[in-house]
């Protein structure tokens, strides 16, 4: 299984920014990245196609969305479709990303059709759940994880690749706040989801990715891609400047 080093760009760079970082990451890690390892680039819709095109030919680096609307196409102002993505290069999509939960207001359902719509349509998707402060300390973490993965890979194709799809756990709290979580709290957490994967998909679930977000950075990476069932990083503000992806994608 490949380690999956993923940035998540959010709503940051116009084309010409987006094309000096990926082209600076890419001559960073040009001949070092091992074969066990695998980056992906989550970039703003309008810089998708400048990216892709930096990705192009690269071994183990592919584009990604960072949303989609799960139509094929219609009526639906504002919205891009897995055609549309894919037309551009995209061989991921991100779901679920807490930002699109609380800012966007999106529900457990509507990442969860997203998902198996992706899925349908050809993208990989990385699936991202995780608890707020409030539901850690009220002991919820479990009960929010389970409640996340049972709806959000609901109606998944039963033949999907195991590679196709792919968890990232991230604590709310800990992302984009410097508040890296605990080892044990990473270790416990991915560990309910690898449990909750095998009794989704008994013969898959070891070899679906779980991914840890949150304030990963390069001085910390290295110990949490060391954890138990820890199968990749996505990585928001450490992931702007190539530097730092390329100390994290390398760690
Ligand atoms: P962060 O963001 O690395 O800035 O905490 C992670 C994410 O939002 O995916």
């Amino acid at each position: 299984m490949k380690k999956l080093m993923a940035a998540n760009w959010k709503m940051y760079k116009t084309r010409a920014e987006a094309k000096a970082t990926a082209e600076d990451l890419m001559n960073r890690i040009d001949g070092k990245l091992p074969t066990d390892r695998e980056v992906v680039i989550a970039a703003p819709y309008t810089a998708l196609e400048t990216v892709g095109s930096v990705l192009a030919g690269k071994q183990n680096c592919s584009l990604s969305a960072e949303n989609l609307y799960p139509a094929e196409e219609g009526a639906y102002t504002g919205e891009i479709s897995p055609r549309m993505l894919q037309d551009v290069g995209c061989v991921y999509a991100l779901a679920g990303h807490s930002e699109r939960r609380s800012i966007m207001g999106e529900t457990d359902e509507l990442v969860g059709e997203k998902v198996a719509f992706g899925l349908k349509n050809g993208l990989s998707m990385i699936l991202c759940i995780g608890e707020t402060i409030e539901e850690r300390k009220a002991g919820e973490v479990q009960k929010v994880i389970d409640r996340q993965l049972e709806a959000g890979l609901k109606n998944v194709p039963a033949d999907f690749a195991s590679e196709t799809v792919v968890i990232a756990y991230e604590p709310v709290w800990a992302i984009g706040t410097g508040e890296v979580a605990g080892e044990g709290e990473i270790v416990e957490a991915h560990g309910f989801v690898r449990k909750k994967l095998e009794k989704i998909f008994p013969e898959k679930a070891n070899e679906i990715r779980i991914l840890y977000g949150g304030s990963v950075k390069p001085g910390n990476c290295a110990q949490i891609i060391a954890l138990d069932n820890v199968d990749g990083v996505l990585v928001g503000g450490a992931s702007l400047d190539g530097e730092s992806f390329s100390q994290i994608a390398l760690a």
